[in-house]
């Protein structure tokens, strides 16, 4: 098959990425820029020497879309293109509930349309090189603090901690079974009801158990991880893309009995992959059009974590009231 025609919908900062990352690729083609906003969407194309159009019809002349728009579009957006029979990624959330995510999901799987989601962090080098570690792990952390961002209406659920929830639902063994937590609401730009902070505490079978905390009211942008085994920690950053592995070795008082001394291994090791995250995003994407990835294992594996969000905003936000 030859290069796949792209198109993008949204030009804003996560689709410029993509506009980059389809536009060098050398297998696909960036050949449509949908945004309504003319001075966004036209300068995106032109950059990239493809069209633009101010909305999502005409999709006859295109073999695949890529939607990122704001989140609030996702739903409209996701049908048009499933209905026109086009394989779709979509961005992170796919939409802003799990009524609508199911809606979108159910259509996907009726019209046997191949859909992926942008749960970006699974393209990560860093994750892709921690789970080549992973043995049994019991207990993960994970924490995404940013700085403030008013443009995100759908609040810190839906925008940050549906990408650890993900991963540590994917690590630890699929759906939990509890799901805990907070949510917490304190900036005045804030919409009503969405979210500056969401504390999420999830277990899983066999009692393993993942603390998984969202803010966008933090002063530095923190993208961690650890996943602790019985015999070792791994720990990610995610946004340095780097992994250690510790081994306790001993522990005892210092020579003179007044302080702590501890032996640990420390292990940091070389990364699976070098590629950036997006572009092997889209060669995934690229498979999925294909017929190469397993369209039913890739709709499914799209549903944990919005099943976590949305549980985690209805309990938390019930809790609150
Ligand atoms: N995977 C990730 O790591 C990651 C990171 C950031 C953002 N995102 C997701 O990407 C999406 C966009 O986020 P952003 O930060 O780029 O937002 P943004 O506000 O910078 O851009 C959104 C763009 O969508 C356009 N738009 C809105 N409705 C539209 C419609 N109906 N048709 C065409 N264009 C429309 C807007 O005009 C705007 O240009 C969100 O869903 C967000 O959750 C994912």
């Amino acid at each position: 098959m030859s290069s796949p025609r792209i198109m993008l919908v949204g030009a804003g900062s996560m689709g410029s990425l993509h506009a980059r990352v389809i536009a060098q690729s050398p297998i696909a083609e960036l050949a449509v820029v949908v945004d309504g906003r003319e001075d966004a969407g036209s300068a995106l194309a032109d950059r990239f020497g493809a069209q633009w159009r101010p909305t999502l019809d005409g999709l006859d002349d295109v073999d695949a879309v890529v939607i990122a728009a704001s989140t609030e579009a996702h739903f409209d957006l996701a049908q048009l293109v499933l209905e026109a029979g086009k394989p779709l990624l979509v961005e992170k959330p796919v939409a802003d509930s799990l009524e609508k995510t199911l809606a979108v999901l159910g259509l996907a799987e009726t019209l046997g349309v191949p859909i992926m989601c942008g749960l970006l962090e699974r393209f990560n080098p860093a994750v892709m090189t921690a789970e080549a570690l992973i043995d049994e792990p019991k207990f993960v952390t994970a924490t995404r603090h940013s700085p403030y961002a008013p443009r995100i209406r759908t609040g810190v659920g839906w925008d940050l901690l549906v990408h650890d929830v993900d991963l540590a639902s994917r690590f630890l063994g699929g759906e939990p079974t509890t799901i805990t937590g907070a949510l917490a609401q304190f900036h005045p730009m804030s919409v009503d009801g969405a979210e500056d902070v969401a504390e999420a505490v999830l277990t899983f079978d066999g009692g393993r158990v993942a603390h998984v905390s969202a803010s966008r009211v933090g002063q530095r942008k923190i993208r961690s991880m650890s996943i602790h085994d019985l015999d070792k920690l791994i720990e990610i950053d995610l946004l340095r893309r780097d992994v250690t592995v510790y081994r306790h070795v001993d522990q005892d008082t210092d020579a003179e009995g007044r302080g702590y001394r501890q032996q640990t291994v420390i292990e940091i090791p070389e990364l699976v992959t070098g590629r950036e995250p997006l572009a092997a995003q889209l060669e995934h994407f690229v498979g999925l059009i294909a017929g190469s990835v397993d369209a039913d294992a890739e709709r499914k594996s799209i549903l944990p974590a919005h099943r976590i969000v949305e549980a985690l905003k209805r309990r938390a936000g019930a809790a609150a009231a």
